[in-house]
């Protein structure tokens, strides 16, 4: 069982063994009991940060899925081994941009004649190779909590942006923030000749957005904003800008898992909230915001699948074996990745 009270102690017996040695990194999507061993919950952005803030600690267990780890790797130094529980916690949306099929784009922004005046961006769900190649061709990381700062520097870089992996993060940035029209939005789908778009539009388009998407932001739909409007009058609805286009613009309010955190706590007493983000956290939120009516944008959307193969009996597993002296699930990534995969995330942590 989730909370099986042997696992529980086994998990809390070998880091205390453990000690100063290990520093557990927890992301919000997490499950409960897993995420109650995490010395600092975050967002990627918070959890990036936090990685490079404990030089002294030898093992970084990564309570998250694996782009997170990789980015922890590459911001930590080589004597930091990162831990990711379970091998299989990956990121759909990181799988949705391989590190040929950029290059493919990029070529045919060379073949048209535009690659020079285009920055790309990546958003942090992706490789650490993509990292790098948007390193090496002048473009930077960003988040969630910071993709707006992000795209007003590229936009000081170069006249366009090639936005990856996440098609909606990057166009409801650009709309809904930078003031950009949908018309300066293109979508590049690699996995159709020439990405299905004319060299005429991508020429023309101010954000050339890479056709990835979250698969489980992805699932909220304008209907349900509407539905719950209908069934809570009063309702405040709040998602995350993984979400579609029409779902953003129908809500109230839109930011990163730490936005949405901050914007429920600091709610009055009695106040309705619906939440377009992850189910692991929406509960959370719900149990420690008891004097409010928290409750989740639509039912039939489910947890983020990967997120939750972090479990107890991996951890345990994880924390265990670091405890005999074996690091197990280490994630690496070799030193020419790393040099520019974190130019470009140097980039971003550099942002105002
Ligand atoms: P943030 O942590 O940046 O809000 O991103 C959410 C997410 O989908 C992480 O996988
Ligand atoms: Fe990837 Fe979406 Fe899961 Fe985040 S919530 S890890 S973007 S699939």
């Amino acid at each position: 069982p989730a909370s099986d009270p042997a696992l529980v102690e086994r998990a809390r017996a070998a880091k205390e063994r453990l000690g100063e040695r290990l520093f557990i990194l927890g992301h919000h999507y997490q499950r409960d009991e897993v995420i109650q061993f995490a010395d600092v919950t975050g967002d990627s952005f918070k959890l990036a940060r936090e990685a490079a803030a404990r030089p002294e600690a030898e093992y970084i267990v990564f309570c998250g899925v694996h782009f997170m780890a990789e980015s922890a790797d590459i911001l930590t130094s080589d004597f930091q081994k990162v831990v990711l529980p379970d091998l299989n916690a990956g990121c759909s949306m990181a799988d949705m941009a391989t590190f040929t099929q950029v290059e493919e784009c990029w070529d045919l922004l060379e073949d048209i004649g535009i690659a020079d005046h285009v920055v790309p961006i990546t958003y942090m769900n992706s490789s650490a190779d993509i990292k790098a190649f948007v390193g090496r061709h002048g473009g930077a990381v960003c988040t969630s909590s910071n993709a707006k700062r992000a795209l007003e520097w590229a936009f000081q870089q170069g006249e366009q942006v090639l936005f990856l992996p996440d098609q909606h993060l990057g166009r409801n940035t650009a709309v809904l923030q930078l003031g950009l029209s949908l018309d300066d939005c293109v979508v590049y789908d690699p996995r159709r000749p020439d990405g299905g778009v004319t060299p005429e539009r991508l020429r023309k388009a101010k954000m050339i957005l890479w056709k990835g998407h979250c698969s489980v932001h992805g699932r909220f739909t304008a209907e349900c904003v509407d539905d719950v409007r209908r069934r809570v009058p009063d309702v405040n609805v709040l998602v995350h800008p993984e979400c579609r286009h029409e779902v953003v613009t129908k809500a109230d309010y839109v930011g990163s898992t730490e936005y949405i955190i901050k914007t429920v706590q600091e709610a009055p007493p009695g106040s309705a909230w619906a939440i377009g983000t992850e189910l692991n956290l929406v509960n959370r939120l719900a149990q420690t915001n008891p004097d409010k009516r928290v409750m989740f944008l639509d039912r039939t959307v489910c947890y983020c699948s990967t997120m939750n193969r972090i479990d107890m009996p991996h951890l345990v597993w994880a924390l265990e074996s670091l405890v005999e002296g074996k690091v197990v699930n280490q994630i690496t990534v070799d030193p020419e990745t790393t040099h520019w995969a974190k130019v470009a995330l140097d980039r971003m942590l550099a942002l105002p």
